[in-house]
């Protein structure tokens, strides 16, 4: 009976992760995938026959009340640190249940005893599930804007964490090959190792590319999880552990595309450390406006492109810029949304809090298809981004941007830039779009804006 919950459920997985790929079906995929995760648990209870159910209902229920709680209260801004922390927990569970297994099995005998894939996937589960509990915390602090330097010089860091990995080598030998308090020390020291590993690799990787670390750390946890799969002989936590794997994977690849990175810059490169640029407030020519102005701009235009950024979500201002896009739609000037792919702090960002707005789906247009229309755009306002319509991308500065797809808005006739100050956006570097001819700043906080240029439209 089991084996058919599992093979739907895996079935539903691969059809919610198909159907989040696109904005229009992500909540239902979401739904799907849900669904297909309650299949799965309840394909285990039923082939766990030798199961307390008693304390089975009690982990499910202090399990769902905890996600319930905190998945209904963090703030869409903290998302990728809930993220980062489901990802750490993830690791750790797979690592607590390779444990348990080593701790059950070596009393008398060798894990090599049962074969090369309890050899192989015992020790693995362990490293891999320690090491992103404990990268997955430093993702979380990183994200919270917290610093956490590495204790080793730079110079000696590369051969720290070369011993320490081979170290954990050597360890992982020794607990396959050994029994009784011999297996226990050795499972103690590789978790330690692993746990310290996973804290200095993620400590020095900039904390503007702390969502690409957890992205990788979330492809980590299912790796660590097809592992423990392999461990306790359960087909669908491989299967759905291999499928974390993978689309984790993929999803970092996309994330580093999308800002001309390759993934090996992004471990090394230390981008959004608070290495603001020297000459990040030096600038010239600097024209700012009013929400009045804006409205008089808007009142006279034809079409009007609105992009969102990171400064949207902090100020939780996506009603209030679906409101002023109607009132604009509805004085017969066409309003389209420009959505680059990373804007904002995660995957798909903008178009979720547009779409908790109500913003219609085809109303939003990705960097490919919209870059060619801001020749013809009339007014082009930019709430809350920078980065991604910087266009020092487009040169070869040394810049964490260099090289990164940008959207042209420079090529409109009016660029209207809403943000608070002439401070950088992630990447902290100088954006030269503020001292364009044709860019006005409006430096006021995104809704206060918003709601600015649509009480004075609304008065014309
Ligand atoms: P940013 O370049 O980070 O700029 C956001 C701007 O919003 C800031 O310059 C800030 O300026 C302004 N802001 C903040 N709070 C505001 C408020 N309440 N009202 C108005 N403005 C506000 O954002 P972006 O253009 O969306 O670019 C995203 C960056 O994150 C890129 O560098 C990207 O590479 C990086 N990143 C994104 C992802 C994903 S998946 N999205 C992953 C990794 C890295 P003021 O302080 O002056 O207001």
């Amino acid at each position: 009976m089991h084996i058919y919950l599992y093979i739907v459920a895996a079935v539903l997985f691969i059809l919610g992760i198909k159907r989040l790929g696109k904005v229009r079906t992500a909540r239902s995929g979401n739904t799907v995938a849900a669904a297909g995760m309650l299949l799965a648990v309840l394909g285990v209870l039923v082939e766990a026959q030798a199961l307390s159910w008693f304390w089975a209902a009690v982990a499910m229920a202090v399990g769902s009340v905890i996600g319930w709680l905190v998945a209904t209260r963090v703030a869409m801004t903290a998302m990728p640190e809930m993220v980062a922390a489901l990802n750490g927990f993830g690791g750790g569970a797979s690592a607590l249940v390779a444990m348990t297994e080593q701790i059950e099995d070596t009393s008398q005998v060798t894990l090599a005893t049962f074969g090369g894939m309890m050899a192989i996937a015992v020790p693995a589960s362990i490293v891999i599930g320690s090491a992103t509990l404990t990268g997955s915390g430093i993702a979380y602090l990183k994200l919270q804007g917290k610093s956490v330097p590495h204790p080793i010089p730079k110079a000696q860091r590369n051969l720290a964490h070369a011993a320490i990995a081979v170290a954990i080598l050597a360890i992982s030998l020794w607990s396959v090959y050994s029994t009784g308090a011999w297996s226990m020390t050795s499972m103690v020291l590789l978790t330690l190792l692993s746990a310290v590993i996973g804290v200095f690799l993620v400590m020095p990787i900039g904390g503007a590319d702390m969502p690409v670390v957890v992205a990788l750390l979330n492809s980590f946890s299912g790796v660590a999880a097809a592992a423990s799969g392999f461990v306790i002989g359960n087909q669908m936590l491989i299967v759905a552990g291999a499928l974390v794997g993978a689309s984790g994977v993929i999803l970092t690849q996309i994330m580093c595309k999308a800002m001309n990175r390759s993934l090996l810059n992004v471990l090394i490169g230390g981008v959004g450390d608070g290495k603001v640029a020297k000459d990040a407030k030096d600038y010239k020519n600097i024209k700012s406006t009013s929400p009045e102005e804006v409205a008089m701009l808007l009142d006279g235009a034809s079409s009007c492109v609105i992009v969102p950024g990171y400064g949207l979500a902090v100020a939780q201002a996506q009603h209030a810029c679906a409101n002023l896009a109607k009132e604009i739609e509805r004085r017969g000037c066409m309003v389209r949304y420009a959505i680059h792919p990373v804007a904002g702090r995660m995957p798909g960002h903008m178009n979720v809090l547009l779409a908790e707005a109500d913003v219609p789906y085809e109303k939003l247009l990705e960097l490919d298809k919209i870059n060619p229309e801001f020749q013809s755009t009339d007014v082009v306002i930019v709430v809350g981004a920078n980065d991604v319509v910087n266009p020092l991308a487009r040169e070869k500065t040394g810049s964490p941007i260099d090289g990164m797809p940008i959207l042209d808005v420079d090529k409109a006739r009016t660029v209207v830039m809403i943000k608070r100050s002439l401070s950088p956006g992630y990447a902290g570097v100088k954006n030269p779009l503020f001292e364009f001819d044709n860019t006005l700043m409006v430096f006021l906080d995104a809704k206060e804006a918003l709601q600015g240029i649509l009480d004075e439209l609304k008065g014309m």
